[in-house]
């Protein structure tokens, strides 16, 4: 990995990411792409509809990278309000960058999801290798798209990897129609006002991870031996398992007088449901030594710290 395209470059994972290559690698050899341009970057930006797969040729070819981390792609409570769009977008731009990964011999990385699960999956310590029959469209992408990646990797050789992320917590680019979004919705407003009004339910507990570790994660599986990789796409990872009312006593530690309350959104807390409490990364652990550095209360010090900044 030393000269990598990222799409979906100012999404909330890609305006990290780009960073920390940039930082690892060399920032001209990061090529961010996006549908259309945001902020200046210090490295090379391009404009990508990842729909248009002889546009991602060019780019990729201009620049000669030998990596693909595809990240372009609709989140799961967005993808529920127009599934066909979703359908075009997150599959039509994977199979696009699979296949320009294939033209030029490319690594690959894209990511799944707790979505990729559904509710005859195990909810508790849910296993790396276990039923996976989600309900969403977001879903039914993610696991078709492990698929197609594993299929990549065993019919032309490509060398394909992917993690299934949990709800992502970061400051810098705010997710977009997430189911996981309220995890950081709440350290925003607990900055501003002091209270939240949550859209998922009490009691409901899914896998969350605070950014950096999630940028870490990435780059460790995409540096790991291929030897050591029995499975590729993809990895159960994840740093801890919360619903709102831990991440509230959570911020409560540093802002006593924090107030939860809840207006639960039933579209989103039918998708929650529909996803494990705790998936089980040990697989992970063990293939390419996935660790976290940031728990909760962590997490909740810098968040605050980070989001009274801006
Ligand atoms: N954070 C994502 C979502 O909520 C899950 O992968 O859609």
């Amino acid at each position: 990995m030393k000269k990598i395209l990222v799409t979906g470059a100012f999404g909330q994972i890609g305006s990290e990411l780009v960073t920390k290559l940039s930082g690892l690698y060399g920032s001209s050899n990061v090529i961010a792409t996006d549908i259309k341009e945001k902020n200046q970057l210090d490295g090379p930006f391009e404009i990508i509809d990842v729909t248009d797969k002889q546009r991602l040729h060019d780019v990729a070819k201009k620049y000669e990278v030998d990596t693909i981390m595809h990240l372009a792609a609709l989140l799961s409570a967005t993808a529920e309000k127009d599934p066909m769009k979703a359908w075009n977008i997150n599959m039509g731009g994977l199979v696009n960058a699979l296949e320009v990964a294939r033209e030029l011999d490319l690594q690959f990385f894209t990511p799944s999801s707790i979505g990729s699960f559904g509710p005859s999956t195990p909810k508790d310590n849910t296993p790396q290798d276990t039923l996976q029959r989600p309900t969403t469209m977001y879903g039914v992408n993610k696991v078709a798209g492990e698929l197609l990646c594993d299929y990549y990797h065993e019919r032309f050789g490509l060398d394909t990897r992917g993690v299934r992320f949990p709800g992502l917590i970061s400051y810098e680019t705010l997710p977009g129609g997430g189911t996981t979004d309220y995890a950081v919705e709440i350290y925003y407003e607990a900055v501003k006002n002091k209270a939240y009004t949550s859209f998922i339910g009490e009691g409901t507990k899914m896998d969350m991870m605070y950014m950096p570790d999630a940028l870490n994660a990435i780059v460790d599986l995409m540096e790991a031996e291929p030897s050591e990789l029995e499975h590729r796409n993809a990895f159960n990872i994840t740093a801890f398992s919360a619903a709102p009312e831990d991440f509230a006593a959570s911020i409560q530690k540093f802002i006593p007088e924090f107030e939860l309350s809840y207006d639960v959104d039933p579209n989103r807390q039918a998708i929650a449901e529909s996803w494990p409490n705790q998936i089980d990364p040990t697989v992970a652990e063990n293939e390419w030594g996935f660790k976290t550095n940031y728990d909760l209360d962590k997490m909740t010090k810098d968040m605050l710290e980070k989001v009274k900044d801006k």
